[in-house]
């Protein structure tokens, strides 16, 4: 890592990207990795927009404990190392693909969600909000399909598959990784567009890219350095 670590010392603008490998550290399931979510039959379903408005108990029983048991996981070591590195000074933000909104748990500033969270959920029907909270104490009640008075379900605001990114972070996304010297790419199988062509931006504007994730990417051919373990990358940063 030292490379990588250097690279940090030096670069005069450093933003994070991260995917849901930096969350397994945390005990939390990947999408693609080995156990990964979409390992189960019909898995892809969960986040498809028109299986939502089809049969939302769809979304609602294979979420149960991926975005509503988030209540119980803290931030891992790569949440906390980027909380240090933005500490340091060094860091100038983080682009996440992640819904369980665990950077802000471990106190990181400037996040932008690219994939929404659960935070708010919206009525299909009307267009009602309901706060996570509130959703939550929904299901704890037994509730299978949290619903409007109006009939619709609420949907949380994670983009699914068959809907646009959040427009302000998507936009805010992509100036990050156009100002970006150095990107660190961490826990992401890049494979998930428009987020991962993110780090093609840092290329063509002359910055460098960094990768950490234990598959390989269709990016590592173009990387300053790529590296396979999370954990030895957040050791490292939190020995700085
Ligand atoms: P993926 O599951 O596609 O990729 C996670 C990557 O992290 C995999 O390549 C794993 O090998 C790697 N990984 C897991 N644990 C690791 C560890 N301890 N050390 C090193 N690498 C590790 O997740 P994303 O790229 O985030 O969309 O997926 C992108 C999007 O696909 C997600 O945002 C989600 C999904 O559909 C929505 O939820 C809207």
């Amino acid at each position: 890592m030292k490379k990588l670590i250097e690279a940090l010392k030096s670069s005069s603008c450093t933003v994070a990207m991260t995917g849901a490998g930096i969350s397994t550290l945390c005990g939390i399931p990947d999408f693609r990795g080995p156990q990964g979510l979409y390992k189960q039959p019909d898995a892809e379903r969960i986040f498809d927009i028109d299986w939502f408005d089809r049969d939302p108990s769809i979304y609602y029983r294979g979420t149960r404990e991926l975005v509503y048991g988030m209540r119980k996981f803290k931030p891992g070591p790569v949440h906390l190392a980027l909380k240090h590195l933005e500490d340091l000074g060094i860091l100038d933000g983080i682009i996440t693909q992640n819904i369980d909104m665990l950077h802000q748990k471990a106190g990181s500033s400037n996040v932008w969600e690219v994939h929404g969270s659960g935070l708010l959920h919206h009525c299909r029907r009307c267009g009602s909000r309901k706060t996570f909270d509130e959703i939550c104490a929904m299901l704890d009640a037994g509730t299978e399909v949290p619903r409007c008075k109006c009939g619709g379900a609420y949907k949380p605001d994670i983009t699914f598959f068959g809907e646009a990114l959040p427009e302000q972070a998507f936009a805010a996304s992509q100036e990050l990784a156009i100002r970006a010297k150095t990107l660190l790419v961490l826990g992401t199988s890049l494979t998930v567009y428009p987020a991962a062509g993110l780090p093609r931006l840092t290329l063509q504007a002359g910055g460098k890219v960094f990768i950490v994730n234990g598959q390989p990417t269709a990016l590592d051919d173009l990387a300053a350095a790529r590296y396979d373990d999370l954990q030895t990358f957040a050791d490292a940063v939190l020995a700085m």
